[in-house]
């Protein structure tokens, strides 16, 4: 048996799979965001443990015997949040995440220097990990005299589970101080943030051991001794390990609380004029592109809130035939965005309203915004040299058909439905759990599951869609000029 721990931003996965890659259970537990300003996002990493631990005892609890006979842990998690800690590995202050965008003039700082862009291979995104820890050395300065180490999300939960100080290079790549080419911790970009190689962990590939289950946890999930835990991966080139989206012309589409539109390289091809992401992969030797917006789910999860209905309510009322778009835009840039316009200053809007605008016509606003936002991401990755001719779709939003058929229509591609079966990150995590333990073949693990459906670009309505992307497009520029 292998365990997938995915450390999501809205909960944690535990995934138990055999050796045969079929999935025998799963266990969660849930987590909750602060935000208590705007722009920022914040967790304390105390919560991941106990989600963890949540997750785990559901496990324990439906698959006592098949969790005991567990050989191999992957670790997935969330990109880029800061945990910083003192000499004693206690956590300085809540982790700031992901989606918080309160260090955009540090990362603008960082990113006018020439050295990030050209070893980094990315823009100093403010959602990435250097410009917070800049944030924190000017902002809580007290804190910053205090640090010690740095580590990513996932990798504070392999410091619990084994004691090892360890990252792998998918993570690593979103920090802005990985030498993305070479796959090794860049001195000068550490350097330029006033920090050393002794701040950071020490580096494996996602496939590698990282170390051993701590004898103590073992013990009370019933676990032996010897439980290997590999690296893993960041949970966007995890859930590529769960498609089998790991060598050049496979992409996905993920639709989760932010949304990834994701491609397979054999190479190392940054263009960070385009604000396309360029990371490791978590297989040796090889990369990956992606194109990165900040709400997914997240958009209508927004709206299923100040809507009081379920967001699977909200989408049904569309019926299952795509709609033209009403007139009504939405724009989802709740937390600011990346890709294409890494701006951590914009926020979004609807336009167009009248009066008939009802509540379904707001539903299919944010499921086309969100398609928009995913083609401009389709647009910034053929700049960068990646063409996509389909993709498949992960992630929760995708148990949604409607908004598959958006989203195929929006970009003009084929949508494949993998068939059924949870091929996500945790799933991703396992399979590298089961290749750390067993030495195995990476290529050999990480295949394609079979596509059980496939969504057509609906033909009759690229028209209306082609006009209201062009719409969707057109206010970016002039919402800026009346929101800045
Ligand atoms: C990727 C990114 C998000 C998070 C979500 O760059 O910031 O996809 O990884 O967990």
């Amino acid at each position: 048996m292998y365990l997938g721990l995915d450390l999501g931003t809205s909960g944690v996965k535990a995934l138990l799979i055999d050796d045969k890659q079929s999935v025998i259970g799963s266990g969660t537990g849930s987590l909750d965001v602060s935000r208590p300003h705007s722009g920022w996002s914040e967790q304390d990493p105390a919560h991941w443990i106990g989600a963890t631990e949540d997750a785990i005892a559901a496990l324990k609890a439906s698959h006592p015997k098949e969790l005991a006979a567990v050989k191999g842990i992957g670790l997935s998690g969330q990109m880029h949040g800061a945990t910083l800690l003192d000499g004693n590995d206690g956590v300085l202050r809540p982790c700031m995440l992901w989606n918080d965008t309160r260090s955009h003039a540090e990362a603008a700082e960082l990113d006018g220097n020439p050295i990030f862009r050209a070893l980094s291979g990315n823009i100093v995104f403010p959602g990435f990990t250097a410009p917070k820890v800049m944030w924190v050395k000017n902002n809580e300065p007290e804190i910053f005299a205090k640090l010690r180490r740095v580590l990513l999300p996932k990798d504070y939960l392999r410091l619990w589970l084994t004691g090892e100080h360890v990252s792998e290079m998918s993570d690593a790549a979103g920090t802005s101080w990985l030498d993305v080419g070479k796959r090794a911790w860049s001195d000068e970009l550490l350097g330029a943030s006033g920090l050393d190689r002794s701040h950071m962990p020490s580096l494996v590939e996602g496939t590698a051991v990282s170390g051993t289950l701590k004898a103590g946890l073992a013990a009370r999930w019933g676990m032996g001794n010897g439980v290997v835990v590999a690296g893993g991966a960041g949970d966007n080139a995890a859930s590529a390990c769960g498609m089998g989206t790991v060598a050049e012309g496979h992409a996905f589409v993920s639709l989760g609380t932010s949304g990834v539109l994701f491609a397979a390289n054999n190479a190392y091809l940054p263009n960070p004029a385009s604000a396309v992401h360029t990371f490791c992969h978590a297989l040796p030797d090889t990369w990956h592109q992606m194109g990165v917006i900040l709400s997914a789910t997240d958009a209508l999860n927004w709206y299923a809130g100040i809507t009081a209905r379920k967001p699977a309510e909200l989408t049904g009322e569309l019926g299952d035939t795509l709609r033209a778009p009403s007139g009504v835009t939405f724009l989802p840039y709740l937390s600011g965005e990346r890709t294409p316009h890494n701006d951590s200053a914009i926020r979004g809007s609807f336009q167009g309203l009248e009066h008939a605008s009802d509540r379904a016509s707001l539903t299919q606003a944010v499921l086309e915004g969100v398609a928009f936002a995913f083609r401009d991401c389709l647009h910034a990755l053929a700049s960068a040299g990646t063409r996509l001719d389909r993709v498949t779709a992960v992630g929760g939003g995708s148990r949604s058909i409607y908004w598959l058929k958006t989203i195929a229509t929006a970009l003009g591609i084929p949508v494949d439905i993998p068939a059924d079966g949870d091929f996500g990150a945790a799933f991703g995590a396992a399979r590298l759990g089961l290749i750390a333990a067993e030495n195995a073949d990476p290529r050999a693990i990480c295949t394609q599951p079979a596509t059980e459906k496939t969504i057509e670009p609906d033909k009759g309505l690229t028209a209306d869609f082609d006009a209201a992307y062009r719409r969707y497009h057109n206010l970016y520029p002039a919402l800026k000029g009346v929101q800045s």
